[in-house]
């Protein structure tokens, strides 16, 4: 493969996959497809944006004209989807626009590489359509040791998870119906720089900067399993690259946390690199009413990955969040970027009445 399509490329995933594309494979031309809606920035793709085997492409998955457009232009032989509605907040505000993106704007993809492909006379052969989901797919655990494995049911509890199953079965489908060669993986939560201060993370080490409080749903019991993301684009590079056709993987951190261990881990983190004396921001903590629907928690078995592919996280939390923290501090100019403008119209909206 040489001439690779990443969408969402300028999020917080998609960056990192575009960068260590475009530096450790300079023989493949790396478009990136997005369409810079407030989750994507161009910001994130600084380094590499002069690149010669890198273009940016501002779009829509769903403008299906364009995909087609973009197959025969660019002669696509490999897609890596990321492009997506990612945060759970938002769809239980407005589940229509997950519903457009994530599961029209992948069929409108997957329909266009699929004409694409069968016009050639070598069809699918040494073709891949990689498509990025989630753990949330399959719902909620227990508080018990049980982990998701790839043969856990489906069972989404959010318009945003539900609308990313939808995708996975569309994806699943075009392996099954027509012969794409697709893969599907289903990834826990990341952290690390460049995510949207929306996110749990990012919000918090924001929040205790301008000394903001920390909304911390319900009791702050839910559990997370979580990835330090370089760890995450490092997975999808092995797994476009070798991955077994009509496969689901799971990727994850072995590695969960209660929230509220998480947030004063956080805090501990901030005030220290801050030069704040232990504590200071330990009042910042505010319980606020729970996010509804939401999962109790999530934890990935990603064994199969580790044994067919001996992909395993290689940092462990505390160096992972103490290099994010560090990050976020060092590079202010981003967030203050990214705050303003709607950012704090979002903020009112989704925290006034909790
Ligand atoms: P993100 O919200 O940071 O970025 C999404 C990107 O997609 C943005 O650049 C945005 O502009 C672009 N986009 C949105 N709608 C588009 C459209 N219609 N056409 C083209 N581009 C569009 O998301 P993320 O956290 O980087 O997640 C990337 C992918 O990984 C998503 O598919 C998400 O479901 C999945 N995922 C995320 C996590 C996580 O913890 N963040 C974990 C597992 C899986
Ligand atoms: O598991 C993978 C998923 O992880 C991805 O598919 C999603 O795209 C990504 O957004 C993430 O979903 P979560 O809902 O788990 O992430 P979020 O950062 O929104 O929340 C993490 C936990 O923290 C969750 O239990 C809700 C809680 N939370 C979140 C926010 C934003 C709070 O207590 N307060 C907050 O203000």
């Amino acid at each position: 493969m040489k001439n690779i399509l990443i969408t969402g490329g300028a999020g917080f995933i998609g960056s990192h996959v575009v960068r260590r594309f475009v530096e450790n494979y300079p023989d493949y031309r790396i478009i990136n497809l997005d369409k810079l809606t407030y989750a994507g920035n161009l910001a994130n793709l600084k380094e590499i944006e002069d690149r010669p085997n890198y273009t940016f492409v501002k779009g829509d998955i769903c403008d299906f004209e364009l995909m087609c457009e973009l197959f025969d232009r660019y002669d696509i032989d490999g897609v890596i989807h990321l492009a997506a509605e990612s945060h759970v907040d938002r769809s239980i505000k407005d589940p229509f626009t997950f519903a457009r993106t994530n599961v029209l704007g992948t069929l409108s993809l997957l329909q266009a590489a699929r004409l694409k492909w069968e016009a050639k006379p070598e069809k699918y052969e040494g073709k891949r359509f990689y498509h990025i989901s989630t753990d949330e797919v399959y719902g909620a655990l227990e508080f018990d040791s049980t982990l998701f494995t790839e043969d856990t049911k489906y069972d989404p509890h959010s318009p945003y998870s539900a609308s990313k199953a939808s995708s996975d079965h569309f994806v699943r489908a075009f392996h099954d119906t027509y012969g794409m060669p697709t893969i599907v993986t289903n990834c826990s939560n990341n952290y690390g720089p460049y995510q949207f201060p929306e996110k749990l993370i990012p919000l918090f080490i924001n929040n205790i900067r301008h000394r903001r409080p920390l909304p911390v749903y319900g009791k702050g019991e839910n559990v997370r399993d979580w990835l330090y993301v370089e760890d995450h684009a490092r997975a999808i590079d092995l797994i476009f690259h070798r991955g077994r056709v009509a496969e689901t993987y799971n990727i994850g951190g072995f590695n969960e946390w209660r929230n509220i261990d998480l947030i004063k881990v956080i805090i501990k983190t901030v005030d220290r690199l801050l030069g704040n004396a232990e504590g200071t921001s330990d009042d910042l903590i505010t319980y606020v009413t729970d996010r509804a629907g939401h999962d109790l928690r999530y934890a990935i078995d990603s064994r199969k990955l580790k044994e067919e592919l001996g992909w395993e996280p290689s940092l462990q939390f505390e160096e992972g969040i103490e290099k994010t923290v560090r990050w976020y501090l060092d590079n202010q100019e981003w967030m203050d970027n990214i705050t303003s403008g709607e950012y704090e119209k979002y903020y009112e909206d989704m925290y006034k009445n909790r």
